[in-house]
């Protein structure tokens, strides 16, 4: 079919809030929007000003009430418990439906924020539902990041309740998730009142007097004595969620998603972009935890009144490479999207990919990737095995939907390995200079997205809109500063090449070195340091640590590197995956003390380099290189 990509676009251009208006008529209302853009409000302006809705609603109950009750809504694959079930929309309602009468019980009300801790089980969709359902805004927390983290996200957002379970899955270990929280809310200031927590076989918690509870028995009483909470009607521009996401410190920046505008753009993208109908299969195999998962496990294929499935599992080793195909063949999924690494892990082990000569992947017709760069070798490799167009696109935590991408719903635009190909309509996306001046096609440069952005993107930082300004909308006035360079060619398609800031991906999970330094340096023995991402074949990047120990450290630097890797674990998560730390003499600088990371990158990557013409001691290169080399790097 020929793409009416151009058309959509430009008819975006021409007149956007006549483009939005339409798209908004997907959505339920309680008092629909006569107004559609308020450029006074918040940091840029706010979408959808005047109108009043519930996401919840729009998610399951509209769709129970038009002849969807029992379909399924969410398809729970575990791998590593061995356990499979299905909630239809009506199941989901009476789940949700009680927990948040639940969570109304302990007191939480419109406005009031709720962490979920919680792994890729339904539940975790049914605790962010149910606070959906009563105005309550979730703050969904990654498993993989420790209590500290944790911690600093509780003090942020003061949570009245947290929801949890007693236990996470990785493969050959129960991630025990009480212990974590117990200790994240011991360093916390701001203290829940309450946590509920869901039992698993795996692990038991210990539930604190006063104020732990049971959440799979006070659910149930509620269901028993059939109560239940209404939806609660909230202001298009209320939050529905915060996400944190690493910022160039080691505080996370809290990313505020609104209600009607998140509900337009998702809806939208459902069918024009990804091509899926109402009733369709959608797999996201992400994690509730980031920004993929909130958007395309929860709330996109909810909203549109699809299936979606809730994969509690890995590409490879549960139990093998295969493991993927499996899920598409057994659900008839139509659609998978990933990140890049995890079909870079699946060739690694199954090059020939002879699992799918064991399962069919007949019903699939695409494959997404986003969340890192997709590397044209794994594109060209997926799509060579899979028989499907592999579409990469490009996104952000704080966009909460592709920026750039292959309307796939608006008929499939040529394929350009390396590209994400262009920018989706609401995104006016421009290559730009320091003085924020466009640059020509082919040339790198900042990618800066002019202002407002559009529905779903980030109205604001949670209770920070100065950090808000600073961050995104200081550096290119009029514009939104997306931290990516790149490029774009003669036919306005996008290249993503890289962070301009001190952000790494680490497959497919975006981490700070900034972050990572101050914990190095809070080692007693590190009197500097420097992290970097270091090119890594399996997961993009991979963090390594670079310290200068102070004078009369008797210890051995041998053990002090084990420390420090052991620190980064305690202290930001084992999803830092960071397992290099070097010793070194001294780190290279500027003559005006600025240390030269990208240098030691291209050192670490093995990449041409140069020294710089502001070097204080160029010698110090040849030390990085010889303390990588003997550690084998
Ligand atoms: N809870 C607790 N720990 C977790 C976790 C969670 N939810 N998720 C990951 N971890 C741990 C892992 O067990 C691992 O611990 P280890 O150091 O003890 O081995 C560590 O964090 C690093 O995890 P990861 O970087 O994911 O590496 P991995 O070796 O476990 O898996 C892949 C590698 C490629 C299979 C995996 O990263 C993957 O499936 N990626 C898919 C992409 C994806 O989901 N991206 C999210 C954004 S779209
Ligand atoms: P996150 O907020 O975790 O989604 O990470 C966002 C960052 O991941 C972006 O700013 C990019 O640096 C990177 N990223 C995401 N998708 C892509 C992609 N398709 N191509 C290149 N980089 C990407």
């Amino acid at each position: 079919m020929p793409s009416s990509y151009a058309q959509v676009y430009a008819a975006w251009q021409k007149d956007p809030s006549a483009f939005w208006a339409e798209a908004a008529k997907a959505i339920d209302w309680v008092e629909p929007p006569r107004q559609i853009f308020d450029e006074s409000q918040g940091p840029y302006g706010r979408w959808f000003p005047d109108a009043t809705c519930n996401t919840c609603y729009n998610a399951i109950d509209r769709h129970v009430a038009n002849g969807r009750a029992d379909q399924v809504a969410i398809i729970y694959d575990s791998p590593v418990t061995d356990t499979k079930r299905t909630l239809t929309y009506a199941d989901l309602l009476a789940e949700v439906s009680a927990l948040a009468v639940v969570l109304q019980d302990f007191g939480v009300v419109k406005g009031d924020r709720v962490i979920v801790y919680m792994p890729m089980i339904p539940e975790a969709l049914v605790g962010m539902l149910a606070c959906a359902r009563i105005g309550a805004v979730h703050s969904v927390v990654f498993g993989g990041f420790a209590a500290k983290e944790l911690a600093t996200r509780i003090d942020d957002a003061k949570p009245k309740l947290v929801l949890t379970t007693s236990c996470g899955i990785e493969p050959g270990r129960v991630v025990a998730y009480k212990p974590l929280l117990d200790a994240a809310i011991d360093m916390a200031s701001a203290k829940p009142d309450a946590v509920l927590v869901l039992p698993r076989p795996q692990a038991q918690a210990i539930m604190i007097e006063g104020r732990d509870h049971d959440w799979r028995g006070l659910v149930d009483a509620a269901q028993a004595q059939g109560r239940s909470a209404p939806c609660v009607t909230v202001k298009a521009t209320d939050p529905l969620y915060i996400l944190y996401t690493s910022g160039t410190t080691g505080i996370p920046k809290g990313v505020v998603r609104d209600n009607g505008g998140h509900m337009v753009a998702l809806a939208w993208t459902m069918k024009n972009l990804y091509g899926i109908e109402p009733g369709e299969v959608f797999w996201s195999a992400s994690d509730v935890g980031w920004v993929v998962g909130h958007s395309y496990i929860v709330y996109a294929p909810l909203l549109h009144g699809a299936t979606t499935v809730v994969y509690e599992g890995k590409p490879i080793g549960t139990p093998d490479a295969g493991a993927f195909w499996r899920v598409i063949d057994e659900y008839g999924v139509v659609a998978l999207f990933t990140a890049p690494t995890a079909f870079r892990a699946i060739r690694k082990e199954d090059p020939e990919a002879k699992f799918l000569k064991v399962h069919s992947t007949k019903t699939l017709r695409h494959l997404f990737l986003a969340g890192e760069r997709a590397d044209p070798d794994t594109v060209a490799w997926a799509e060579q095995v899979l028989g499907v167009p592999v579409i990469d696109h490009w996104w952000q935590t704080e966009t909460g939907w592709a920026i750039v991408a292959n309307p796939v719903g608006l008929g499939m635009l040529p394929v350009k390995h390396g590209s994400p190909t262009v920018p989706m309509p609401g995104y006016d996306v421009q290559i730009v200079d320091e003085a924020a001046k466009p640059v020509p096609n082919g040339q790198m440069g900042s990618i800066v997205i002019r202002l407002p952005l559009p529905p779903g993107c980030l109205p604001t930082l949670w209770q920070q809109d100065d950090r808000m300004r600073e961050s995104y909308l200081d550096d290119f006035p009029g514009f939104y500063k997306t931290a990516d360079a790149g490029f774009k060619d003669e036919d306005g398609y996008l290249y993503i090449m890289g962070r301009t800031d001190d952000i790494i991906n680490v497959a497919g999970h975006r981490l700070s070195t900034g972050g990572m330094e101050e914990v190095l340096a809070s080692h007693p023995a590190v009197a500097e340091c420097a992290v970097i991402g270091m090119r890594d074949e399996l997961k993009g990047e991979q963090p390594c640590g670079f310290v200068v120990l102070k004078s009369g450290v008797t210890q051995s630097p041998l053990a002090i590197e084990k420390e420090i890797v052991q620190l980064v674990r305690d202290k930001i998560g084992p999803v830092a995956a960071f397992k290099i730390a070097i010793t070194v003499n001294r780190l290279p600088k500027t003559r005006s003390g600025k240390i030269l990371r990208g240098t030691m990158k291209k050192i670490a990557d093995h990449e041409e380099w140069s020294t710089p013409a502001t070097i204080d001691d160029p010698a110090i290169l040849d030390e990085i290189a010889a303390a990588l080399q003997f550690k084998g790097l």
